[in-house]
Formats: C-alpha cells, sequence, structure tokens
C-alpha cells in the first residue's frame, strides 16, 4: 500500500519523539511491502516563529489532503505569554476543527511490565484496560468567550453542545463498547450544568439503539475518584472535552506514565482509501524541560501510529506488529527514565525507537 503522512512534529520533543515513531513506520513498510511517505508541515511555536501564524493554511491544506496525520507536540514557554494574540495549543484546536475531529479515542492500558512504575497500588491497577472518547470539537474548548482584555477583570468560556455533537460522539463510543466489554460509562456534571443535562438526555436516547451495551452515568468529579478507586471496572468512558481532558491525564498514571498514551482523534472525512482521515499524537505535552536532551519517551508516538495503521490505513497486523514490539521491548526492562523503577537503568529516546523497530 502507499499512504502519505502529514507529520506535524512541533515544538519540544515533538520532533524528538517524532523521528522515532517515523523510524518504526519505514521498518513496518520496509518489512510488510508498503511506501509511506511523509511531509512534514509547521505547526504551533514553530509555525509562529517562522510563519507568524499556529497554524498555516499550507498546513490545513496537505493535512486535508494526506492519508493521515501524525502529529508530536505543541507548545513551550517562550509562546505563553497571557496577552498573546496567537499561541501554540491554539493551532492545534484550530486543526481539529478544521480536519472535525470530534471523536478522541485515548486507549488507557497497563503494560502489566510497568505496573510498578505507577504511583498507584498493583491491586488497584489489575486488570486495567479501558478506552477513554473524548468529545474534541466542543464544549468550552470552542464555545464563545471573552478575554479579559486591557482591563483584566472579566473573562468567560462557554461550555456549550448541541444534540448532534453529542449523538455522534456517544454513537461511537457505543460502537466501540459493542467492539469491546460492552459497557459505557458517560462522564458528566448533570447535577449542576445545563450542557450536561442535555448530554445525559441524549446519551440515554442514542443508548436505546445499543440495548446489549450496559451504560452507566458518573458525575465527573466522582470519576476522577472512580478511576483511581475501581480502573479495573470501566470499558469505554465517554465525555464532553474538557473533562476528558483533565481525566486522561489523570488515567495515564494508570499506565504508568504520560509517555505510554498514544491517542487518534477521528472525524467524518475520509481519506484516499476510503477510511477517517485521523490525527494521531500522543497524550503529553511537549515537556520543555527535557527537550533537546534526548530522554522522552517515544512510546507513545510509536503506539499512536499503530493506531494510524490500524484506523487510517486499515493495516491491523502491521499494527499489531508495532504493539507486539514496544511488549518485548518492555518485556526485556528497557525504560526511558519516566517508566523507570528506581534502579533500573535507562535508555535515551532513540535507543528505544531503535529497539522497537528492531523488533518488529
Ligand atoms: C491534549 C492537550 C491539548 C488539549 C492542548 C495542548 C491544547 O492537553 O491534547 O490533551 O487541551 O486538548
Ligand atoms: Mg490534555
Amino acid at each position: 500500500m502507499e499512504a502519505s503522512i502529514v507529520v506535524l512534529a512541533g515544538d519540544g520533543i515533538g520532533p524528538e519523539v517524532t523521528d522515532e515513531a517515523k523510524k518504526v513506520l519505514d521498518v513496518v513498510a520496509q518489512k510488510f511491502g508498503h511506501t509511506f511517505t511523509y511531509n512534514h508541515q509547521l505547526m504551533g511555536g514553530c509555525a509562529i516563529d517562522k510563519l507568524g501564524t499556529s497554524l498555516p493554511d499550507e498546513t490545513v491544506a496537505a493535512c486535508l489532503q494526506a492519508d493521515a496525520v501524525l502529529l508530536g507536540a505543541v507548545g513551550g514557554p517562550q509562546w505563553d505569554l497571557p496577552t498573546a494574540a496567537d499561541r501554540p495549543e491554539r493551532g492545534l484546536l484550530a486543526l481539529r476543527k478544521a480536519l472535525n475531529l470530534f471523536a478522541n479515542l485515548r486507549p488507557v492500558k497497563l503494560h502489566p511490565q510497568l505496573i510498578r512504575a505507577s504511583a498507584i497500588k498493583e491491586s488497584v491497577l489489575e486488570g486495567t484496560d479501558m478506552l477513554v472518547i473524548r468529545e474534541l470539537t466542543g464544549g468550552a474548548y470552542f464555545g464563545p468567550r471573552q478575554e479579559a482584555g486591557e482591563a483584566g477583570y472579566e473573562a468567560y468560556d462557554t461550555m456549550i453542545y448541541t444534540r448532534p455533537e453529542i449523538e455522534r460522539v456517544v454513537r461511537v463510543a457505543a460502537e466501540a463498547a459493542r467492539g469491546r466489554r460492552k459497557k459505557l460509562t458517560s462522564v458528566d456534571k448533570a447535577n449542576v450544568l445545563a450542557s450536561s443535562r442535555l448530554w445525559r438526555r441524549v446519551t440515554v436516547e442514542v443508548m436505546q439503539e445499543y440495548p446489549d451495551v450496559e451504560l452507566e452515568h458518573v458525575l465527573v468529579d466522582a470519576m476522577a475518584m472512580h478511576l483511581i478507586r475501581r480502573p479495573a471496572t470501566f470499558d469505554v468512558v465517554v465525555s464532553e472535552n474538557l473533562f476528558g481532558d483533565i481525566l486522561t491525564d489523570e488515567a495515564s498514571m494508570l499506565a504508568g506514565s504520560m509517555g505510554m498514551l498514544p491517542s487518534a482523534s477521528l472525524g467524518d472525512k475520509l481519506n484516499a482509501h476510503d477510511l477517517p482521515l485521523g490525527l494521531y499524537e500522543p497524550i503529553h505535552g511537549s515537556a520543555p524541560d527535557i527537550a533537546g536532551k534526548g530522554i522522552a519517551n517515544p512510546l507513545a508516538t510509536i503506539l499512536s501510529t499503530a493506531m494510524l495503521l490500524r484506523h487510517s490505513l486499515g493495516l491491523e497486523a502491521e499494527a499489531l506488529a508495532i504493539e507486539g514490539a514496544v511488549d518485548q521491548v518492555l518485556n526485556q526492562g528497557v525504560r526511558t527514565a519516566d517508566i523507570s523503577d528506581t534502579g533500573s537503568e535507562t535508555v535515551a529516546t532513540s535507543v528505544m525507537g531503535d529497539l522497537v523497530a528492531r523488533h518488529i
């Protein structure tokens, strides 16, 4: 198969982790007889510096033409001024919107080899394997807002949802649950927020079409607790944008490190293979504190490429090859600093990438 992948390396550790992911993809291409071409584009802080905007038009155009988009991370302190007209994160949000990527799949799976890397007790973690589906193009991220401006007195964001926005993401979650353990947990704050009451109502309605999937509603504050109290009881979790952002950082601790969690953002646009045009990225940020040191964990990005092969190219065996290679490398005790147990030797970003590539 021939596939064209737009690479948005971004800022901070972004270029380091996407390099390792490409290394692994290249070996997959060679072993399985595919041709992957990479089209590097600017987005985020690097785009502000070079082109004066966090999301250049040519980047959007390239993504719309591609089969899939691989993203490293965006952001950094140099672009973090409160009064800045543009910021790296705006580029990412605008890209999600431009590609209509409304469903963000964040699988949270504990690699048993890393059970001791987590801050949470082993007995609680055992059996953790959930898929969080975060709504990605609505809510407070995109609702009407008012910046505080010069006066710095009042500012607001609006958490707004429409029925179709809720319906389509709940359907994605219900379908995913059907292919898994048939349980869906919908997270909201229906005891306080109007948008959450609509969320719950629409979720109940949609789920009538899925009588084989068990539905539970959990309030977001309680969910923050249950995630670290009974993580293994969750199968598919669906939530609005901001709640999903917060809960998946928390959930990453169940997998040992933020450096382990991949993600796929999917919408309704199809690529040349008639599969979803997706954006694939680790859930972690640009980690400016360790950028350029060669110590970042590339596994979340490498695992994101497995999701890319699966969802945007339909290459399941190839995706499994990557996931299997990551497993084997972890079995051998190879660790980057973020997932090392006290005492174990750690390897550099590029060594981790080499070892995964070698096991494909
Ligand atoms: C994420 C990130 C982004 C978000 C930032 C970088 C805009 O935290 O993908 O989880 O808030 O969605
Ligand atoms: Mg986040």
